[in-house]
C-alpha cells in the first residue's frame, strides 16, 4: 500500500493511546472538538485536499505537520469555514452549522500582514473583540482595560498595547493576534503556523507558553508546526498531512523513523532535534 499505509497508526483503536486525562472517551461524539469526514477541496483546478478525515477531541493539543503546500492551512480554513469544500462535511464543537461554532473558536491564520494605513493601536484593535467595547473608544471601562492587560500579560505583550499595529514585528504580532483570539475565552484555539514570524531564540518559549495556556484554559488547541522538538514535548496527538491524511497517533508514534520515511521520504531521527525537518 505504500505511501499511506500507516494502519497501525490510525483508528479504530488509537483512543488507547491518549494519555489518561482524556481516557473518559465517550463513543456518542461529544467530545469531540473537530470532526472532518471525507473532505476534498480543489484550488485553482488542483486537488489539495483528497478524502480528508479527522476527529480531534477536546482538550488535546492536537499538532498538523507536513510539508509546505501539502493542504494544512487549507483544512485549518475549511473547518473554520473560510473555504468551502467540494465534497465531505465538517462538524465543529459538535455544531454542522460552522457559523454557529465560530464564537466559541479562536484562529489565528498563517499569514496577516497589517497594511501601513492600519492606523489602530493595539488597544483598539483588541477592544473591536469584545462586544461590551463597541463604543469603548469613546468610554474606556476598567474591567475592559484589566482583562486586556491580563491577557497581553499571559502572552507577555502587556507592554505593546498602546503601540501601532502597523508598527509591531512579526513576532510581536503573532502574539497579540494570539491574544486576539483568546479574548473571548474560546473553547477551542486553531493556529496556523504561530512561529512563523518569530525568531528561533524565542520559538522554544513560544511553545512552552502556548503549551501553558493550553493547561490552564484547559482548552482545545490545533497548531500547525514544523518543529518536531515542540510536538514531542507538547502535542498530545499528531496528524501528518500531505493531501490525505498520512499517519495520526501520538508523537512518538508518528515520529516514528519508518512512518514519516515512508511518508516523506526522510530519515527523521537526523532531524527531530533541529527543529524544521521539511
Ligand atoms: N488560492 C489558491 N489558489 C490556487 N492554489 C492554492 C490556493 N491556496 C493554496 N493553493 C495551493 O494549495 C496547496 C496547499 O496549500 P496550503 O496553503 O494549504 O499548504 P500548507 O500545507 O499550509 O503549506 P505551508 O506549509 O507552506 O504553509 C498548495 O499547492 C498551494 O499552492
Ligand atoms: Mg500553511
Amino acid at each position: 500500500m505504500g505511501l499511506f499505509s500507516a494502519s497501525h497508526l490510525t483508528y479504530p483503536n488509537s483512543h488507547r493511546f491518549l494519555s489518561h486525562a482524556y481516557k473518559a472517551y465517550n463513543h456518542t461524539g461529544a467530545d469531540i472538538a473537530v470532526s472532518v469526514r471525507d473532505l476534498h477541496v480543489s484550488l485553482g483546478g488542483q486537488s489539495v485536499l483528497r478524502g480528508v478525515n479527522l476527529h480531534l477531541h477536546r482538550g488535546q493539543l492536537v499538532a498538523l505537520i507536513g510539508p509546505n503546500g501539502s493542504g494544512k492551512t487549507t483544512l485549518l480554513r475549511a473547518v473554520v469555514g473560510l473555504q468551502k469544500p467540494d465534497t465531505g462535511e465538517v462538524r465543529l464543537l459538535g455544531e454542522n452549522n460552522i457559523q454557529k461554532a465560530l464564537p466559541r473558536v479562536g484562529y489565528v491564520p498563517q499569514r496577516f500582514v497589517p497594511d501601513r494605513s492600519f492606523i489602530l493601536s493595539v488597544r483598539e484593535f483588541l477592544a473591536l473583540r469584545l462586544r461590551e467595547t463597541q463604543s469603548w473608544f469613546w468610554h474606556r471601562h476598567r474591567d475592559t482595560d484589566d482583562r486586556l492587560m491580563a491577557d497581553m500579560a499571559e502572552l507577555g505583550v502587556e507592554s505593546l498595547l498602546d503601540r501601532p499595529i502597523a508598527a509591531l514585528s512579526g513576532g510581536q504580532l503573532q502574539r497579540v493576534l494570539i491574544v486576539f483570539a483568546l479574548l473571548k475565552r474560546p473553547e477551542l484555539l486553531i493556529l496556523d503556523e504561530p512561529t512563523a514570524g518569530v525568531d528561533s531564540p524565542g520559538e522554544k518559549t513560544f511553545y512552552d507558553l502556548i503549551g501553558e495556556i493550553h493547561r490552564r484554559r484547559k482548552l482545545t488547541v490545533v497548531l500547525v508546526s514544523h518543529d518536531l522538538s515542540m510536538v514531542y514535548r507538547h502535542a498530545s496527538w499528531v496528524y501528518a498531512l500531505n493531501g490525505v491524511v498520512c499517519c495520526e497517533g501520538s508523537p512518538e508514534q508518528v515520529m516514528n523513523a519508518d512512518a514519516l520515511k515512508e511518508t516523506y521520504g526522510l530519515n527523521i531521527s537526523q532531524h527531530h532535534h533541529i527543529g524544521h525537518p521539511f
